[in-house]
């Protein structure tokens, strides 16, 4: 049985996803598009921030939200797609996902006042960039995804309530 959310917009969702016109994308995609596009945005904030408090809290933000959705693929997406998707495009994605957070665990141990801070907030958005357009591109994971036989609507009401139980657990191991 399909669990479906109970918020104000459940109905338009429910109307949506019995309306096959294939246009439109299932929930997975929906919900890890909606995640890239928020980090996207919050990566070129930080661009235009100067005072370090702000700087701080803005990548915690950025961190604890790639951490959560890298663990939301590679708990649910990657490995219900083996089969689906091409194993080259799948393992590379674990490999880009593992650099990554890296790079977070280094701008962790790191303050904003420190040489390269800056610099490796930059790198790590521009990484995420290249690693999104890998999953949302023509022939990408997602699109391979959505060719194969898992279920996305029900995959992605499982996303959705790991998302959230996985962000108040990471929210209260925060380092800082
Ligand atoms: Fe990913
Ligand atoms: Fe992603």
């Amino acid at each position: 049985m399909v669990t479906t959310a109970k918020s104000s917009t459940g109905k338009a969702q429910r109307s949506r996803r019995t309306r096959r016109t294939g246009r439109r994308d299932p929930v997975a995609v929906t919900l890890l598009k909606k995640d890239h596009r928020e980090v996207e945005g919050w990566f070129d904030e930080y661009e235009q921030l100067e005072d370090e408090a702000e700087k701080l809290a803005l990548f915690n933000k950025i961190a604890l939200a790639l951490k959560v959705h890298t663990q939301i693929e590679e708990e649910i997406l990657y490995p219900e797609e083996r089969g689906d998707v091409e194993d080259d495009m799948l393992d590379e994605a674990y490999v880009e996902h593992d650099g990554a957070k890296k790079l977070i665990a280094e701008i962790e141990a790191m303050k904003p006042s420190e040489q390269f801070y800056d610099a490796k907030v930059k790198v790590l958005g521009e990484y995420i960039k290249h690693h999104v357009k890998e999953e949302e591109q023509p022939g990408g994971i997602f699109a391979q995804a959505k060719k194969g036989d898992e279920d996305l609507d029900a995959m992605g009401e499982r996303m959705r309530a790991r998302k959230e139980e996985l962000t108040a657990e990471l929210a209260k191991a925060k380092p800082n």
